[in-house]
C-alpha cells in the first residue's frame, strides 16, 4: 500500500480537490483507495464527493463508534475516512488510544492499495504529523506569491526539520502543462539553492471552470466533466502516482501509517 499525504501551506489552492480526483482517478483505474480526510475546513472531501456521513474520526476517538461504523463506500467506490476536528487530537493521542486506534484500522489492511490523506491548510503539528507518516507527499501550489511562499515554506520544514523527501509538487490552476512545468522548475530551484535539496513533479493541474460546477453538483470533475482539461490532468496525475507504486522502501498497510503517525517509528 502506497500512503499520498496532501498538502499546501496556503488554503484554497485545491488539496481536497486534488485529493478527491486522485482518489478517483485510482480507483478508475482499478486500484483500492481509501481517502482519510484530515481537513477541518468547510469544503471536504465528502461533500466533493457527494457522500455526506454522519459519523467521522472523532467518533472513533471518542469511542462512541468503531472504525468500521464510520467508514463509508463513496458511489465511486472510495473507501472513506470521514474527518472531523477530533483528528487534531491524533498528536497527543493516550499509548491506549493510540493502539485502539491501530488495532482497528489493522483489520482493513489487506483491501488497500493507496491511501490518500487529505490535509488542512497550514503547517500545524497535525499536519506536519500526517506528512511524516505518509510515504509520498504532493505540495498543491498556485501560480501566485503567496501561495508559492507558503509551499516552499512547507517544503523547508519538510526537508530541514522533518527530514523528508519524496516531496512532489503539484501546479494547480495553471494555464497549461508547460507553465505548471515552469512554476515547478521555480521553485525547484529555489529548494536546491537554499535546501540543497530537490523537490520533484509528476503534472500539472490546468485551470478549468468544470471544477466549479464539479463542486457545486457534489461531484468530483473526473465524473462531471470526464472530457476536460482537468479532468484529463488528473487522469494523467493518477497514472503517474499508480507508476511509482511499490518503489519506496517504506511498505506496510494502512495500520502501518497510523503506528508510524501516532508513534513516528519510521520517520
Ligand atoms: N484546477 C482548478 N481549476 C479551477 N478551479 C479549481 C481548480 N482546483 C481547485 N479549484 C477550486 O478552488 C477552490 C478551492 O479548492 P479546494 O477546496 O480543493 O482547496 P483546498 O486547498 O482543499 O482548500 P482548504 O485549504 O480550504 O482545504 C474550490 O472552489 C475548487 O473548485
Ligand atoms: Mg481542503
Amino acid at each position: 500500500m502506497d500512503v499520498i499525504g496532501i498538502a499546501s501551506g496556503k488554503g484554497g489552492v485545491g488539496k481536497t480537490s486534488t485529493a478527491v480526483n486522485l482518489a478517483v482517478g485510482l480507483t478508475l483505474r482499478g486500484h483500492k483507495v481509501m481517502l482519510f480526510d484530515a481537513d477541518m475546513g468547510l469544503a471536504n472531501a465528502q461533500l466533493t464527493l457527494g457522500c455526506p456521513t454522519e459519523f467521522n474520526f472523532g467518533h472513533v476517538l471518542s469511542g462512541e463508534k468503531t472504525l468500521e461504523e464510520i467508514i463509508v463506500t463513496t458511489r465511486q467506490g472510495i473507501r472513506l475516512v470521514p474527518g472531523a476536528s477530533g483528528v487534531q487530537k491524533l498528536a497527543s493521542l493516550s499509548p491506549l488510544e493510540a493502539s485502539a486506534i491501530v488495532q482497528a484500522f489493522s483489520s482493513i489492511e489487506e483491501e488497500i492499495d493507496f491511501l490518500i490523506v487529505d490535509s488542512a491548510a497550514g503547517i500545524s503539528n497535525s499536519v506536519l504529523t500526517f506528512m511524516q507518516a505518509s510515504q509520498r507527499r504532493l505540495i498543491v501550489l498556485r501560480d501566485e506569491p503567496s501561495s508559492i511562499a507558503d509551499a516552499y515554506g512547507t517544503i523547508k520544514v519538510l526537508i530541514n526539520d522533518c527530514k523528508l523527501d519524496e516531496i512532489y509538487v503539484v501546479p494547480n490552476m495553471v494555464d497549461s502543462q508547460v507553465a505548471g512545468q515552469l512554476l515547478y522548475k521555480r521553485i525547484n530551484e529555489v529548494c536546491k539553492k537554499f535546501l540543497g535539496r530537490p523537490v520533484k513533479y509528476l503534472c500539472s493541474i490546468t485551470n478549468d471552470e468544470h471544477m466549479l460546477t464539479a463542486a457545486r453538483n457534489y461531484q468530483s470533475v473526473l465524473e462531471y466533466a470526464p472530457g476536460g482539461n482537468a479532468a484529463r490532468d488528473f487522469r494523467k496525475l493518477a497514472e503517474s502516482v499508480a507508476a511509482m507504486s511499490g518503489t519506496t522502501t517504506a511498505n506496510g498497510g494502512v495500520q502501518f501509517f497510523f503506528e508510524r503517525m501516532i508513534g513516528q517509528k519510521s520517520v
